[in-house]
């Protein structure tokens, strides 16, 4: 396989902030041949920043998808269109990276799945945490047994006033929801992954509106009350089905000091282990627990790094990483690691956890 021909949809915030910086370290592999946007100067101005000297840009998706030459299309729209243009591309015949969340409902995200397998094209969904060098040493640890049994976890989502004020984020009818569907589900993904454990039982959940009237204070600038129709912040307790907890915590909004977002805490019978640090900016770090010749014991990764095995420095950020592995997933015909049936379950979670609090009682799945 040659160079990969790739489509953009949605020439917006992650577009900019992740893949089309990713994928231009990649010009060896993969080069960016159209653009599509339903505000036209984006497609035009993503074209001529990003794309070869021919790239195209168009307003409707359904041209990009046209296009024989393309090889991969990127999904990168806000939640409620991922579904269509997902499957769309899938039956074009492309593989598809689409931005997370899998999609904003548990349905919508079941037919990305079954057309993906129905095609034989890969699906893979931008969960970039993963790919953290902290999420990577803890993945390897909790795979290894280090931490025993893991039986209870939390899940960290919480920003204390840091609600996204640009495109259409508080809109839920573009979106499915708020802080739960947007951060929650990194810190969800990331906890399902380290623990191997995709089957839930139940949810309890809880979401608030409180605080979209005190738009003061805001990191991002202050937001308008009047369009801000989702939870401010949401909770849930997932049992699974052997028994094993998490109490996810999501907030955009909160009165709360100890914030942490796409952190994890776990529990297990041999060690625990907690993510502190600086994550989004790939400064993350875990502290693990455990007794140790008699004594209750912490260790923590020095400042040189080096004592989780990776390389450090010059390693790569994870959305490059995330960028390579896609691309080789699909020039060697193996799995992203990233898989859809994980995403799936994601999501079908966070629908649960919506709908325990709209109906105010527990839902088995
Ligand atoms: N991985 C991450 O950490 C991360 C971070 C931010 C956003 N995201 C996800 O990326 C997606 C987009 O978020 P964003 O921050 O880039 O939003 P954004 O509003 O900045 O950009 C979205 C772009 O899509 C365009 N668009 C909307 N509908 C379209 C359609 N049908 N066809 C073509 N273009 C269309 C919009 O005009 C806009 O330019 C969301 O699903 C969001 O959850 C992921």
């Amino acid at each position: 396989m040659g160079i990969l021909k790739a489509g953009i949809v949605g020439c917006g915030g992650i577009a900019y902030q992740k893949h089309l910086p990713a994928l231009s370290l990649l010009k060896d592999e993969v080069e960016m041949v159209y653009f599509c946007d339903i505000i036209e100067e984006r497609a035009v101005k993503a074209s001529k920043e990003f794309g070869i000297p021919k790239a195209k840009a168009s307003t409707d998706y359904r041209e990009l998808l046209k296009d024989g030459n393309i090889d991969v299309v990127y999904v990168l729209t806000p939640n409620v269109s991922h579904s269509a243009i997902t499957c769309d591309a899938l039956e074009a015949g492309k593989h598809v990276m689409c931005e997370k969340p899998m999609a904003a409902s548990y349905a919508d995200a079941k037919k990305m799945l079954d057309t993906a397998k129905k095609t034989g094209k890969k699906l893979t969904v931008g969960y970039q945490n993963r790919f953290r060098r902290d999420s990577r040493a803890l993945f390897a640890q909790s795979r290894s047994g280090e931490l025993g049994e893991i039986y209870f976890a939390k899940a960290h989502a919480v920003r204390r006033k840091m609600v996204p004020t640009w495109g259409v984020f508080p809109d839920k009818s573009k979106q499915g929801g708020g802080p739960l569907i947007d951060i929650g589900t990194h810190a969800l993904d990331l906890t399902l992954w380290f623990m191997n454990n995709y089957e839930p039982y139940s949810v309890l959940g809880q979401s608030f509106q409180k605080l979209k009237d005190y738009p003061e204070g805001n990191v991002f600038g202050p937001w308008d009350p009047a369009k801000f129709e989702t939870e401010d912040s949401a909770f849930g307790l997932i049992k699974m089905k052997n028994g094993a907890t998490i109490f996810l915590e999501a907030a955009w909004a909160i009165n709360m000091i100890n914030t942490k977002e796409a952190q994890v805490t776990l529990c297990g019978t041999k060690a625990g282990a907690e993510m502190f640090g600086a994550a989004y900016r790939n400064e993350g770090y875990t502290v693990i627990n455990k007794i140790e010749n008699g004594i209750m014991v912490e260790t923590r990764p020095s400042e040189g790094g080096g004592i989780f095995g990776f390389s450090g420095a010059g390693s790569g950020q994870p959305q490059d990483l995330e960028a390579r592995q896609w691309i080789d997933a699909i020039k060697n015909n193996t799995d992203p690691l990233v898989r859809p049936e994980e995403a799936l379950v994601v999501t079908r979670i966070l629908e649960g956890i919506y709908e325990s609090a709209a109906k105010n009682e527990a839902v088995y799945f």
